[in-house]
């Protein structure tokens, strides 16, 4: 099954939303977001609309990208254009840019927010299977904001949130491919930083810990964290997507301004006090996934 065809999910936006910043803070600024579409990332744009900022979503399936704008557009009254983008492909993501200065006129923020999970143990794992984690999210990253860098936030600044998470910290079973990918984009965005910094573009992580309602809560945890897990949490829950746009959202903002090459890890604590159970999440992997370990 390849990873476009594997969703038919519709998107909804917060059934309400308490505006903490002043509803007004983001008026006309533009956000592009790579994986804008679904999950964590369609809430960001939520919330930066929400703050009369517009928008543009990319991901590779188009018809879900279509309707995620619709329903973002109708929640909030702003403007929310979508592209069809591989972030392996940089010609696609210059489209996209490029498309987007002709209407919007400028970009001020840039999300990388596309990614690619599964569990899966080393010894199964194909060798294609751990380049494709690593070509989207890591060289997704880099194709992105360089792409952003040449076309736009060389000359005129901007801030740049790379999504990574935190289960390379200690290292977690059946998750090295993306533990090396989000690994790799910590580290290239304080290159970035301090490439960048004097053309005026502040780069960062958001490292979320398990988040709620998300595919990668479904792919990683079956769906929910048992309640036995929740309770190892120091704030004893997981967090909500809301949480994950309030904080890039406070990224955005004048007040963050000295913030730059650096990682919020946005988690209540949960990395601190996770469970590395190999043998459980071997049983997980061996019911979730169809992939038989004769891969290599
Ligand atoms: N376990 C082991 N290997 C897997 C796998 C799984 N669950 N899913 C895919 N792979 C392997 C494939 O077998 C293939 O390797 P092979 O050519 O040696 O057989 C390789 O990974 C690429 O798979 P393919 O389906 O062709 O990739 P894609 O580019 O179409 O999709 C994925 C990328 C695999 C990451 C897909 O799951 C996806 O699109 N994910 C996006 C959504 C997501 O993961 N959200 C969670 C974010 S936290
Ligand atoms: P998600 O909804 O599946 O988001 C992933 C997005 O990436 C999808 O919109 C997908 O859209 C897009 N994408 C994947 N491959 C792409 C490609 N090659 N080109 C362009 N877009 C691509 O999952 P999520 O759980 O919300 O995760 C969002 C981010 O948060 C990810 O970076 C993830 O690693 C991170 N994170 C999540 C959790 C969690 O608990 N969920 C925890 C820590 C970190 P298309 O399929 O249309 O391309």
């Amino acid at each position: 099954m390849s990873g476009q065809q594997a969703y038919s999910y519709v998107e909804k936006c917060l059934d309400s939303y308490k505006h903490v910043f002043n509803p007004d803070i983001l008026r006309d600024k533009v956000v592009f977001i790579t994986g804008g579409g679904s999950g964590i990332c369609f809430t960001i744009t939520e919330v930066f609309l929400r703050h009369q900022c517009d928008a543009v979503i990319v991901g590779r399936n188009v018809e879900r990208l279509r309707k995620s704008a619709d329903t973002l557009i109708k929640a909030t009254g702003r403007r929310c254009l979508y592209y069809q983008v591989d972030v392996r492909k940089p010609q696609d993501i210059l489209n996209a840019i490029d498309e987007t200065l002709k209407v919007y006129g400028r970009i001020d923020f840039l999300i990388n927010g596309a990614a690619g999970n599964f569990l899966c143990p080393l010894e199964s794992m194909s060798y294609n299977a751990f380049k494709t984690v690593m070509e989207i999210d890591t060289l997704g990253t880099f194709n992105t904001s360089k792409a952003m860098y040449e076309r736009y936030f060389k000359n005129n600044g901007g801030v740049i949130i790379n999504i990574t998470a935190t289960l390379h910290y200690r290292g977690q079973a059946l998750q090295a491919h993306v533990g090396s990918a989000k690994a790799a984009i910590e580290t290239l965005t304080r290159h970035m930083a301090l490439e960048w910094g004097p053309d005026r573009i502040r780069v960062m992580c958001v490292a979320p810990g398990p988040i709620a309602d998300t595919e990668g809560m479904r792919r990683l945890a079956g769906g929910v964290l048992p309640e036995a897990l929740t309770q190892r949490i120091p704030i004893q829950r997981i967090g909500e997507r809301v949480e994950i746009g309030n904080v890039c959202l406070f990224l955005v903002t004048s007040m963050a301004e000295l913030l730059t090459g650096t990682v919020v890890v946005a988690d209540g604590g949960s990395w601190l006090a996770s469970s590395n159970d190999f043998a459980k999440r071997s049983e997980l992997f061996t019911s979730m996934s169809n992939h038989s370990k004769s891969k290599l």
